[in-house]
């Protein structure tokens, strides 16, 4: 944390005067009506329910201590989260009531608001939300996706000749977070290598800076993690203002189609610029660290499973098999990837990228008998039911054929539920997909001397530098198909 002592001590205080003014609303009669088990706590304990957590969230241990919470008070409780009177709800019953009750609403803090745009989908309700998303889903859909598997093919070989090709070691979460970038750039906003190489370059440093600062302290100086954030968050949008005005200037002399690409398509729908800058970087944030986290995760349970790598292996070359020289991953070849995907699911299963969902109760609400007072913050961890020995049998087992059989409802919840569900679940299982093509075909790899595979979460999971992996080409591999 790049703060000093003196700035940690006034924002412990400035938060510890806010939680005493908060604390008659947080404990306000209710009817006799319960309230979960659970500790709100002293303004000092609410604070080291936060700390515990956070620091748990680094040294990857959050599974333990929420797990070490839920086994305490049960599957609902009470704590106090960054100074709010938070409901943590557990299970697959939870998991339903959580994405599908209508007293509670997606909110997101000022803070991520002041980062991302205070219109940016999370933040964005009724109507509006759903204007926002239709626009996204268009782009997003199964449909718009089959048509994405030719130029995702040809963004990943490029990466791969270019990044991986010729390198003894390689960094995989970096390199699948630069791929992942490119690709959303390229397919959703049009951008193309050749016009725009700087932009994306630029907008991609931006974002890795955005992304550090989000759950961090928000103390807005030039010298701290969010302060930093904030400038790069600032330096992101004036490019992405740039690209709008491009894409206006070529809509205008009919150099381009509404349905070229999801900005295109915005303006042509009337959104005005900041709307559209705000869902462009929701966008950006949402796609850019989570399927490189699958990816990169991906390859080391396989690195440690070779009986599944051995699957994932023969699975992929038989596709190759079928390709003649240089011919780009078809819909077809998607569709025959089936055991990698189970692999893919595994990995999602063990570990999440989005590690917590959090929403706000706009009205009173009961769950389980208790009741969720509104104004609360609630709160589920997709782990808490992924490694339920319950729900999954030996949790801590990675076994790609659970996914053969249907899993019950809300018990795989990866990709959230409800209205809000992850609408880019297809564009990611694509892009994955053919990413590990080209790395399961292309070479071999083991985990580097000294790197054990060990994470830690910042909030998405990031493993011990990046997870170095030696990697050596394979002679009659895919990526040998490749003509850039
Ligand atoms: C493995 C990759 C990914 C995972 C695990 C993931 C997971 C999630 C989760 C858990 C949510 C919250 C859902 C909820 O509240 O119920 C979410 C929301 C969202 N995701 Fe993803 N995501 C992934 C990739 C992507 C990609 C590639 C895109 C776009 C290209 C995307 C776009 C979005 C958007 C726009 C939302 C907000 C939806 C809304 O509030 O209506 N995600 N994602």
């Amino acid at each position: 944390m790049e703060m000093d002592a003196s700035v940690l001590a006034a924002l412990a205080a400035v938060i510890l005067v806010s939680i005493l003014l908060l604390l008659p609303r947080l404990r306000k009669h209710h009817d006799g009506r319960r309230l979960p088990p659970g500790s709100l706590g002293l303004p000092a304990v609410g604070l080291c329910q936060t700390r515990g957590l956070r620091r748990a969230l680094r040294g990857n241990t959050a599974e333990a201590w929420l797990q070490r919470w839920a086994s305490a008070y049960g599957p609902v409780s009470k704590l106090t989260l960054f100074g709010f009177p938070t409901a943590f709800l557990v299970g697959p019953s939870a998991n339903k009531f959580f994405f599908g009750s209508t007293a509670l609403v997606t909110k997101t803090t000022m803070s991520f608001n002041r980062m991302v745009g205070w219109r940016n989908i999370r933040e964005l309700a009724g109507d509006d939300h759903r204007r926002v998303r239709a626009m996204m889903v268009q782009f997003l859909k199964l449909e718009a996706v089959k048509s994405y598997v030719a130029a995702m093919d040809d963004e990943v070989r490029h990466h791969l000749s270019k990044e991986w090709r010729g390198h003894a070691t390689i960094s995989v979460m970096p390199s699948m977070k630069s791929l992942t970038f490119d690709i959303m750039c390229t397919v959703l906003f049009g951008l193309t290598r050749a016009d725009h190489g700087t932009a994306m370059r630029e907008l991609r440093v931006e974002f890795q800076q955005l992304l550090r600062g989000l759950w961090a302290t928000p103390v807005d100086l030039p010298f701290t993690t969010y302060g930093k954030c904030l400038a790069a968050s600032r330096r992101g949008r004036r490019i992405v203002a740039r690209i709008i005005e491009e894409r206006r200037t070529r809509l205008g002399r009919g150099g381009s189609s509404p349905s070229d690409d999801l900005i295109a398509h915005m303006l042509a729908e009337g959104l005005a610029d900041e709307d559209i800058i705000d869902s462009v970087m929701s966008l950006m944030v949402a796609a850019h660290d989570s399927t490189a986290s699958l990816i990169t995760f991906l390859i080391r349970y396989l690195d440690g499973n070779r009986d599944a790598y051995a699957k994932v292996v023969a699975e992929q070359q038989e596709v190759a098999r079928s390709k003649a020289p240089g011919e780009a991953l078809s819909w077809k070849d998607i569709s025959n990837m089936k055991y990698t995907w189970s692999a893919a699911m595994e990995t999602l299963r063990l570990v999440p990228p989005v590690f917590v969902n959090f929403k706000r109760a706009v009205d009173d609400v009961e769950f389980d008998g208790h009741l969720i007072p509104k104004g609360w913050k609630v709160m589920t961890a997709a782990s808490m039911t992924h490694l339920d020995p319950a729900v999954f049998q030996d949790p801590g087992r990675f076994e790609p054929a659970r996914f053969d059989k249907p899993i019950p409802p809300y018990s795989f919840v990866a990709f959230g539920g409800g209205a809000r569900m992850c609408p880019g679940n297809e564009f990611a299982r694509v892009e994955a997909l053919v990413a590990m093509h080209y790395i399961v075909t292309g070479f071999k790899w083991k985990l580097s001397a000294g790197c054990d595979g060990s994470f830690s979460r910042h909030p998405l999971p990031s493993p011990a530098h990046g997870l170095l992996i030696d990697i050596e080409p394979i002679d009659t591999g895919g990526l040998l198909r490749c003509s850039t």
